[in-house]
This record gives structure tokens, C-alpha cells and sequence, in this order.
């Protein structure tokens, strides 16, 4: 039986394009967002191109935790099993603290952390249960440092990132791999408005950096490796100053 991924946020950038690289080698596909229109075209298209791979949509949003877990229950029924769960669903807002923007940084937390949270743990609930399972989750390199009006958005990268890292370890005995991708700028709806984008890659070859790296169960990686690896590091020592001015 072909394998199978569960993909948040496919209705848009790098889940989307991700459906198609993974429907592309074979996966039967799970696709999840609030927009189910936009998830209906992609399923559309796919069973265009890929008339054999089999793709279900529901329409989710992380922020309502409670309803994460029954549809995962109800996506994997219909693929009859799920191999790979791909928390990606994320939202960028950009707001500044102490300047009445509270809520936006709210938002953030709540979809891109605790909409992320709550999808792994019930990824992982119905992976224990089903004996295996790979849980993949979508940080940024933005998780490395916080930079100005990037605070909520850092904070739940780093938090997302940290909080995989402990499923890793409680998970060691137990057949269920982890795998925390730290992408750069992938040129999607999210970053379009931002003024600078450096080593911008398009999502097209973003998506099938990153199936690689799912395929090969990497525990975690920045996409593309080059130079997000090297800068990683450095980004982390930057004097105040000089992060002051981005
Ligand atoms: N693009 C980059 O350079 C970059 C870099 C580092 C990390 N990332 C991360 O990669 C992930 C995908 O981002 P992207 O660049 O592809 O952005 P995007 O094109 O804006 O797509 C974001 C996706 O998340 C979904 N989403 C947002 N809020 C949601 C909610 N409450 N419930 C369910 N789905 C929700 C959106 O679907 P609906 O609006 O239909 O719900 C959309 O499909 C995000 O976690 C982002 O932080 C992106």
C-alpha cells in the first residue's frame, strides 16, 4: 500500500507545493486548512496529474484544538492508515511589542505553536495506537534568533522546535521518528510582503528539498542546508546592535 502524509496548512506556499511533490512520488495524501475551496482545487489537480494517488481534504483549523484529533482520526480511516504527519500550518503577522499589537502576537502563538502542539499530540496519540508513525514539524530559521517584529513569530518557532526535540526523547523507545525542518525564505504568501528575503528559493524547489529530507527521516535540518547551517550559529552571536537594524 502506497504511504501516506497528512499535510496543515496545504491550501497555501509550501504545503501546498508539498502535496504535489509527495503525490509525485507515490503518497496517498491527507490535506488539511481553512479554506477548503483552495484544498479542493489542489485535490482537483492532483487527480488530474496523478490519477492513482488517492487525496482526502478536511477542512481544519489548528486553533480549534479539540477537532484536530477526530479529523485526523476521520483522514486516516479513509487512507486506511497515516505514515507521516506534517504540522506546517503557520501564520506570520509581524507586530511590534508595546505597540498595541498584542493580538496579533496572541494569534500567532495560538496557530503556529499551540495549533502545532495540539496537532502533534494527536498525531502522536493515534501513532502510538497504530505501533508507528513520523511526526514533522515546520520551524524557521527565525527560531535560531529574534529579530525586531519578529517576536511571536520567533518565540513559537523556538518553542515549536523545543517542543519536538522532547517528543524525540519521550518517544526513543517507541517507533515513532521526529524530524524539526528550519526553512529559510521560501518564496510564498507569507514573507511577500517583507522588504528583504535572502537566499529566497522558490517553494517549488523548497518542497522537494524538504520531501527529501522527510524521506530520509533527517532528525532536523535548515531548508535549503546551505548557508542557513553556517549562518545559524553566527545568527545566534550577532551583537544586539547589529540585529537592531533588520
Ligand atoms: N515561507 C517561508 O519562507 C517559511 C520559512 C520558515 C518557516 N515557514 C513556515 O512554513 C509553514 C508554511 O508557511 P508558508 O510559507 O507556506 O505560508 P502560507 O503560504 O501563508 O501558508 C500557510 C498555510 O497555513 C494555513 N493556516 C494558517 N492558519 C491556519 C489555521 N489556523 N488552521 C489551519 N491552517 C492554517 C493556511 O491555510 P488557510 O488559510 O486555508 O487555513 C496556509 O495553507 C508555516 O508554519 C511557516 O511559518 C515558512
Amino acid at each position: 500500500m502506497a504511504k501516506s502524509i497528512m499535510i496543515t496548512g496545504a491550501s497555501s506556499g509550501i504545503g501546498r507545493s508539498l502535496a504535489y511533490e509527495m503525490a509525485g512520488r507515490g503518497y496517498s495524501l491527507a490535506l488539511a486548512a481553512r479554506r477548503l475551496d483552495e484544498l479542493r482545487t489542489v485535490q482537483k489537480d492532483i487527480g488530474r496529474a496523478y490519477p492513482s494517488v488517492k487525496v482526502e481534504v478536511c477542512r481544519l483549523d489548528v486553533t480549534e484544538y479539540d477537532t484536530i484529533s477526530p479529523a485526523l482520526q476521520g483522514l486516516a480511516e479513509s487512507l486506511e492508515g497515516l505514515d507521516i504527519v506534517f504540522a506546517n500550518a503557520g501564520i506570520g503577522l509581524g507586530e511590534k511589542i508595546g505597540a498595541g499589537e498584542f493580538t496579533s502576537a496572541r494569534r500567532t502563538i495560538e496557530t503556529n505553536l499551540i495549533g502545532a502542539m495540539a496537532t502533534v499530540d494527536a498525531a502522536v496519540a493515534y501513532f502510538l495506537q497504530q505501533g508507528s508513525g513520523h511526526i514533522v514539524g515546520a520551524s524557521s530559521v527565525a527560531a535560531f534568533r529574534g529579530t525586531p517584529r519578529n517576536s511571536s513569530y520567533s518565540a513559537s518557532k523556538a518553542g515549536l522546535a523545543c517542543y519536538l526535540e522532547t517528543l524525540r526523547a519521550e518517544a526513543y523507545h517507541k517507533k515513532i521518528d521526529v524530524t524539526v525542518l528550519y526553512p529559510g525564505y521560501i518564496d510564498t504568501p507569507l514573507n511577500r510582503m517583507l522588504r528583504s528575503r535572502p537566499f529566497l528559493i522558490s517553494v517549488e524547489k523548497g518542497a522537494a528539498l524538504m520531501a527529501d529530507m522527510i524521506e530520509r527521516k533527517v532528525r532536523s535540518s535548515t531548508v535549503p542546508v546551505m548557508p542557513w547551517c553556517l549562518l545559524a550559529p553566527i545568527l545566534k552571536i550577532l551583537p544586539t546592535r547589529m540585529i537592531a537594524g533588520f
